[in-house]
């Protein structure tokens, strides 16, 4: 299938590029980020449907600050500026743009004051998100004000020349119709296709890995996530068993998980090196209670199993490639990705791998925010149970487990955390619920059953909503559902002898007990 050429958004390091990216994706249009200063020759050569300059920190005077090629403004492909898109456009065009008096930031009023082709199905006062200091104080020739907010020019054009800016952020929520204006942008100036769907990404991705693990060995650390499954899967399909996915057991899993997981990996039919190595984290365990010891050794002794895992695949080639399931929120926000400025920083759930094994990246999640994983995830034909897992924290139950670790602690919290899935998922609530789970807490209290007095630990029960992990609001599970949980967990888990729900949000809360 092949798609038609999309959007290319030129990066000058604003914090909402990549929300820009993701928009026009909503649309089902194609759209790819280029650093600002991308030559015009490999503009051309893209033949892209629209070019979208997209906000930026900068002012346009500093010394130093991004310029792209002012040749693409005269290219004849449409052109749309946001925020300081907006002042280069026209401070490349002969515009003159001033720092403003007031500088705005949050929410605005924006009137639109003449007909153009971006407001169309649009309101003419609507709010809108800002967040600039500088303003365009005279328009470049052959523009017009289309519209305004209340100390800025809210939106120009030159309709013939297709170049089009607005102040304003049209991909933020808070821009009332946002939506339709970029909608706008993408159909009636563009005249974009939409022939962007996950099949589309994945025949594209699958091509650009196949370009670029031209030979060699590529090793991957499966956690049986969706993220690291969907990367394994798209880099498998572009390789084949040039791939290598390594599922280590590090004893701090969920009840039956590695047995489950394994079965589905070989189903997608993953070369899969599965290694039990539950005896040595629980051996580097012992007596261990505080929780960011705990991690540094989880992740330590990770690194070691997957350096030894690698060492011995080197005797089938150069093992040059690591595979990861990065996503676009894992990269550290508010820098730019593509910008040649830019600080990458990634955050690694197999924290030091690169640095010490020396091994070229495949990412080919980067861009993509959650929900457009498990909708590739779905076109990729994965199970739907796989798609919709909840998250799953890399050191497990180690940190559900709090104060020291051990075998027999971890098979209490397994059993109970069991109960706390099966009834969720049979109250029809677990694809609501980011994350549901039981926590066991180092307290014990009385407890009687029949005739016996007993004296065991508690299980903390939490629930929640999110939608990025970031923040998180506690759910208002059923009375009968919590009902149900608490005396599965107290009758069934010998050693048990209380339940408690957790109402702590985020903040103040984490959503992890350590
Ligand atoms: P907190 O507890 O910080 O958790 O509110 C936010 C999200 O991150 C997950 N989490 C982790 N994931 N390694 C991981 O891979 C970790 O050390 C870790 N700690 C927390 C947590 O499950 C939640 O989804």
């Amino acid at each position: 299938m092949s798609t038609s050429s999309g959007i290319i958004v030129l990066d000058f390091g604003g914090q909402y590029t990549q929300l820009i990216a993701r928009r026009i994706r909503e649309h089902h249009v194609r759209s790819a980020i280029l650093p600002f200063n991308t030559p015009v020759e490999e503009l051309r050569q893209r033949a892209p449907e629209g070019i979208v300059l997209s906000g930026g920190p900068s002012s346009v005077f500093e010394e130093g600050a991004p310029h792209s090629d002012p040749a693409i403004l005269q290219m004849g492909v449409p052109v749309l500026g946001i925020c300081y898109g907006q002042q280069l456009i026209s401070h490349q065009l002969g515009g003159t743009v001033r720092p403003a008096p007031t500088r705005e930031y949050g929410r605005a009023h924006l009137e639109v004051v003449e007909k153009s082709a971006l407001f169309s199905n649009v309101p003419a006062q609507l709010p809108v998100w800002m967040s600039h200091g500088d303003n365009v104080e005279k328009l470049p020739a052959g523009f017009r004000l289309t519209a305004r907010t209340g100390s800025a020019l809210g939106a120009i054009e030159d309709a013939a020349r297709k170049i089009y800016a607005v102040q304003f952020h049209p991909e933020v929520r808070h821009t009332a119709h946002g939506e339709q204006i970029l909608a706008n942008f993408l159909f009636e100036v563009c005249h974009a296709k939409p022939d962007w769907v996950p099949q589309a990404f994945i025949e594209q991705t699958i091509k650009e890995i196949q370009e670029k693990v031209k030979d060699g060995i590529a090793i991957c650390a499966l956690s049986g996530g969706v993220d690291s499954t969907v990367a394994a899967t798209l880099v498998h399909r572009a390789i084949g068993d040039r791939l290598h996915c390594v599922f280590v057991n590090n004893g701090l899993l969920r009840k039956n998980e590695f047995g489950s997981v394994t079965a589905t990996m070989r189903r997608l039919g993953l070369n899969l090196i599965p290694v039990d190595a539950t005896e040595r984290f629980l051996k580097k365990l012992e007596g261990v209670s505080e929780p960011e010891k705990k991690r540094k050794i989880i992740g330590n002794e990770f690194i070691e199993v997957f350096e030894e895992e690698s060492k011995k695949l080197a005797r089938l080639g150069n093992v040059d490639w690591l595979v990861q399931g990065t996503l676009y929120p894992d990269v550290i926000e508010s820098v730019s990705v593509r910008g040649p400025s830019a600080v990458i920083k990634s955050h690694h759930n197999v924290g030091g791998l690169p640095e010490t094994m020396r091994m070229k990246l495949i990412e080919p999640l980067r861009e993509l925010f959650k929900d457009e994983v498990r909708r590739v995830g779905a076109d990729l034909g994965l199970d739907p149970e796989l798609i919709g897992r909840q998250p799953f924290p890399g050191p497990g139950l180690a940190v559900r487990v709090l104060g020291d670790v051990s075998a027999e602690k971890l098979e209490l919290l397994r059993e109970a955390d069991a109960i706390v899935q099966e009834e969720i998922s049979a109250a029809s609530l677990y694809e609501s619920i980011w994350q549901s789970f039981a926590v066991l807490l180092p307290v014990r209290s009385v407890g009687v059953m029949g005739d016996q007095r007993t004296y065991g630990y508690t299980i903390a029960l939490r629930a929640v909503h999110s939608e990025d992990g970031m923040t998180a609001d506690w759910v208002r599970l059923p009375y009968e559902v919590l009902e149900r949980i608490s005396n599965r967990i107290v009758n069934e888990v010998r050693g048990i002898s209380r339940v408690v729900y957790d109402i702590t949000s985020k903040p103040p809360g984490t959503i992890e007990w350590e």
